[in-house]
This record gives structure tokens, sequence and C-alpha cells, in this order.
């Protein structure tokens, strides 16, 4: 939710501003500006519309020095217009700023500096910070810390969420970066130091980053830097390394990160089980719980809190454990949670769950569950995200980079962390070793049965093509198979803009019905299992209102391919873990017919990738 990055170095800033931001723009793409210090004087170029647009500007003219700060932005405070973009000059034109996050109490000091006769050119609350904080810095004298303690003196009036960098004519080589709710990370190179929302912008440059903390506030001075933060003088934060290589955040030979992603999966998958098999003991294990086994045997109660296509990996995860490890779990859409109050005690354990693990929602029910004194655990994809450090345990996903808006690998691995989750839960429980193998030899299968979907994706296209005139979809599954009618309802919606819902297959004759026509498809998730007579059923139903019907069924399962109008066949693995395989063609039906639509798929419209406000 919209991306920062700033360097100071030997090098021309702008095109590592640049190249930096075309990293981030799956932060958010509705505007884009860089600013970069020329002597004693801005060069600054702004534009409404995708990086893209701003590149032509940045190429004709191009902004000179060796210091800058930049922004790709999706739009809270205004529309996304050149004057909006960011970044925003305070009252005397020397002070530049680039913001993500949203100053709450912005119309309050716009009215209080309106009065000192400040004159605003944009509608943003970031114009406004970047008045306050110049404002200060004209009041103070001259010293070697001037630009911080404006900054500073600004901040502790702000109520909000921030993550900021800050130039000033007056003050060559000297950036300011400051964050609260919204990432910031400090970049350390061999003559040069960047500051950027997210590290992929950063591992073309430097393997070595400071993950900054809510109140911290960094100053760069050259290739120097220091550190404080709002509330203590200094503080001491660890130099981390970057684990994965640049290259995994190009596309590679596919069209889109999407693809790419979706073609990811039988690797994401083996990752996300690497080294967490004990096949000795027929159970899951984990590195960073931070919980002993005593304590993990009195838990009798799950939380399960996420966003989105988290939250949908989550609702999965609840049918698995309950069955495998016979553990209550409650799921917790995080944004609700955040505001409810749910009794909490100390035999319940909270789990988070965010791919980026930045989502505010996410992030904010975590943090609530640890104000009252309760555990709760992480399970993230980005190493050195909020969550990620502020989690009291938890497992990584180890799924790579993951670019496209619409999740997919990040959802396949989560659900398959929930199946560990379950089988360890279990194994500690009721589950015998017997069941514990049978379940592990599963899950071993998973990767090359998802290569083998894939090799059908041929098929899904034609499938796109046959049904993407359609105004709506339905996608229907019973059980662990209802939160994949969700995820495959979200991922048609975000990227092919065709409206779809997600039901559970008997709320058909509920209401949903009234819907069906010739005109209307249905996807009804059929495989094999405990609930597949009912399914079917489900599908005469709808077939006797004429509703055309795509199943996902069973290898070789005849009876469905009699009933449905079109059949994708897949292998059949542990009921449990059914939902992983069936998410996939989902994912590529939904891909496919944004294609043929026409629609930006990395980048769908109002949408950003990890979303750091509420
Ligand atoms: O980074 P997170 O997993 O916390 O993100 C949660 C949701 O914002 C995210 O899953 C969103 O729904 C995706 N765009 C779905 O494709």
């Amino acid at each position: 939710m919209c991306g920062i990055v700033a360097y100071s170095g030997d090098k021309k800033a702008y095109d590592i501003l640049l190249q930096g931001l075309y990293r981030l723009e799956y932060r958010g793409y509705d505007s884009a500006g860089i600013c970069t210090l020329n002597g004693s004087h801005f060069d600054i170029q702004k534009k409404a519309g995708r990086i893209d647009a701003l590149a032509q500007l940045v190429k004709k003219k191009p902004p000179q020095g060796m210091c800058g700060i930049s922004h790709t932005r999706w739009a809270t405070h205004g529309e996304p217009t050149n004057d909006n973009a960011h970044p925003h000059l305070d009252q005397s034109g020397k002070l530049a700023l680039v913001h993500n996050g949203v100053i709450e109490n912005y119309q309050t000091l716009k009215d209080k500096l309106l009065a000192k006769g400040h004159t605003f050119h944009s509608q943003t609350d970031t114009e406004v910070l970047a008045h306050l904080i110049g404002y200060h810095y004209d009041s103070m004298p001259e010293s070697p810390e001037r630009l911080l303690n404006a900054v500073k003196k600004a901040l502790l009036e702000v109520t909000g969420t921030y993550g900021i960098a800050v130039l000033h004519t007056d003050r060559p080589g000297e950036i300011i970066g400051a964050r609260r709710g919204s990432p910031l990370i400090l970049g350390i190179g061999e003559k040069e130091l960047f500051l950027a929302s997210d590290v992929t912008a950063l591992g073309a440059y430097t393997q070595r980053v400071i993950y900054l903390n809510d109140f911290d506030i960094v100053q760069i001075l050259g290739k120097n830097y220091t550190l404080e933060s709002l509330n203590q003088s200094s503080i001491d934060r660890e130099i981390c390394s970057i684990d994965w290589d640049p290259e995994s955040t190009d596309k590679g030979e596919h069209d889109h990160f999407m693809l790419k992603e979706i073609f990811e999966q039988p690797a994401s998958l083996e990752n996300a089980m690497r080294g967490r098999l004990d096949l000795e003991q027929a159970t899951a294990k984990f590195g960073g719980l931070n919980l002993e086994v005593h304590a993990l045997r009195t838990i009798d109660r799950l939380i399960i809190t996420g966003c989105g296509t988290a939250l949908h990996a989550g609702m999965v995860g609840e049918y698995i454990i309950e069955e495998l490890a016979r553990i209550p779990v409650e799921i917790e859409i995080a944004s609700e949670f955040r505001y409810r109050n749910s009794p909490l005690d100390n035999h319940t354990l909270a789990f988070a769950i965010s791919q980026s693990g930045e989502t505010a929602d996410t992030l904010a029910a975590m943090r609530e569950v640890q104000r009252k004194g309760f555990r709760a655990l992480g399970i993230c994809n980005v190493v050195g995200s909020t969550i990620a450090r502020e989690s009291d345990g938890g497992i990584f996903l180890h799924a790579g980079p993951e670019i496209g808006v619409a999740a997919t690998k990040s959802f396949t691995s989560q659900t398959l962390v929930m199946a560990l989750l379950a089988l360890f839960f279990g194994r500690l429980r009721h589950l015998s070793s017997v069941q514990g193998r049978e379940f592990l030899n599963a899950l071993k299968k998973l990767p090359e049965q998802t290569a083998e979907i894939l090799e059908q994706h041929y098929r899904i296209q034609t499938l796109a093509k046959k049904y993407a005139s359609s105004q709506s979809m339905l996608f229907f599954g019973r059980q662990a198979n209802y939160p994949v009618a969700l995820e495959g309802a979200l991922k048609m919606k975000e990227v092919s803009y065709i409206h779809a819902e997600g039901y559970p297959s008997a709320e058909l004759k509920h209401g949903v019905i009234a819907l069906i026509t010739e005109k209307l498809p249905s996807l009804v998730i059929c495989p094999q299992d405990g609930v597949y007579e009912k399914n079917l059923s489900n599908i005469q139903e709808i077939k006797a209102r004429k509703g055309p019907v795509i199943a996902i069924g069973t290898q070789g399962d005849k009876e469905l391919k009699k009933l449905a109008d079109d059949v994708i066949e897949l292998p059949q693995t542990h009921a449990l873990l059914q939902p992983i395989l069936n998410v996939i063609p989902l994912q590529l039906l939904a891909y496919y017919t944004a294609v043929y639509l026409g629609r930006d798929v990395d980048k769908p419209r109002n949408l950003a990738k990890s979303v750091t406000v509420e």
C-alpha cells in the first residue's frame, strides 16, 4: 500500500529510485513521483498513472543529483491526480516528503496551518505533514539535527500511521526516514544508503538491511546513518541479511507474475515442507513456535485470524485441525476481531496469517491478543515483516517473493502449513502413528500432483474463453472445499472483474438458486469424498434450472461427466488435503479469464498487494 524508495550515495539517484519503484509497483499504482536534490534545488517529476508514465517524463528530463526520494501511490486521501501524487512540498518549497499511511488528524493540523497562512495544492494528508515538518524546521535554530528534530516534533503531533522519507534543499546528502504502522527498511550499501517499504526494492543493490520498528527514526547523512526512537534517544537494531535471490522478483519466461507464481507451486509447496516432516515420529516439526511440548498440550482452543486469501487458508485450516487434532478452532476476520472483545485465556493460542506480514488489520488483531498478555504466533511469508518480528513465534512459508497482487502460491503454502500444524497437534493428542504416516505420505505427493494439474493449463485456458462473457459466476464447495469456493470467487473478482460469489453447496437451495439461469455458470468443487453424493445432487439442482456447470472432480469420474457441462479432473489425495489441489484450476481459470478480457492481471484496478491502512 504505497511504496517508498529513497537513496543517498555516489551514484545518480533517479535511476535507482525508478528501478526501485518498478519493484514496489505492486504496492500501489495510481500515481508516482521522484524528487532529487540537484545542487540547491529540487528536480521533481510526478505523474498520475503507472510507473511507466513517470518513466516517460524522467526519460525526457532526468532528475539530477545523488540523493532523492520517490513514491508509488495507492490513494487514500484525494483522487489519483498529478497534484495528489507524492512527493509533496512544504510552504517554503524547500522540504519534500513521501509518505505511506494515513494521518488521521490531518484536518485539525491543516486548519491550524491555514490559520498561519499556509496554502495547499493537493487534497492529501501527506501535504499537511510536509507543511508541519517545514513549519517546525523554519522555526528552529541551525544545527546538525535541525531536520531530524523538526520531523520528531511534527510526528509527536500526528495521530495515524506513517512510513516517511524527507529531503531538504539546504541539507545535501541528508534524508530522514521514520515509521509507525507502515513498513520502512534501511538498506546499507558500500558507499550508499537506501530506504524502502520492502526489501524487493533493495535486493539488486545490497543484501544488508535494518528493519525499522514503529517510532524509529533514521537520519541518513551521506554514507552514515544514526538511528533513534521517538520514545528513547539511541537504539540498537540488528543488521539482517536478505536471503533470497533478486532474480526471484523477475517474471522470467512468464507474461505475468500471477502465472509465474501459480506455476511455482510445486516448488513452494516443497519449500513449505522442507525439514518439517518427521517421518520417524510420523509428525511435523517446527523450529520457531517457541513453546514447550507440555505447554502445547494444554492448548484447548485456537484462534486463527487474517484477511482475504490468508483468511480463506485459515478457514481450510479450521477443518483440518479440528478433524486431525480435535482442537476447537475459531476463524476471526482480522478487521472485526481487532475491535471485538473476544474472551481469551491461557489455554488459547492465536495465529495471525499473512503473506506480507504487514496487513494493518491482521497486525492490529495480533497486537490486541498480545496487549491482553496472551501469545500470538505468526504465519508469514515475508521474513523481517512486522508480524514476523512482533509475533511470539511462528512459521515461515518460504514461498519466495509473491509479487502478483492476487495471492496464489501463498494460499497453497498457508494451507499446507495449516495441515502441518494439524498433524503436529494431532500427534500430540489422539492421532495414531499409522494415521500420521498416512497423512505424511499424502503431503509428500502434493508437489508432484500440483505439477500434474498445471499440465492441464491449456484446457483451462479454453474453458476461460468459453465462460469469459459471463456477467457473474457462482462457486460452490462443501466442508474444507467451501473456503476454496470463496477463494476461487475472490480470484475471479480480483483479476477479471467478473462478479463472483462463493457458497457452501447446500446453501444453494436457501436463496441463491433464485439466480440460476442458462446465463449464470456455476463452478462446483465435487471430489469423490464423504459429501460427493450431496454435491452431485446440488449439480442436478442447478442443471434442472438450465445453469451451466463446471465441475472440479476426481480423475476418471464418469458420473460427474454425465452431469456437468465441463469437468476438470484432478488427482486424488487425502480428503483434508484436496483443497490444496482443488484451488489450482480456480487460480488458472481466473488468470486466463482476466487475460482473455484484457485485464491488467498483476495490478488489478483499485487494489494493492499489502494493505497497510485500515
Ligand atoms: O499479505 P496478507 O496475506 O496479509 O494479505 C491479505 C489480503 O489483503 C490478501 O490476501 C488479498 O485478499 C489478496 N489480494 C487476495 O488475492
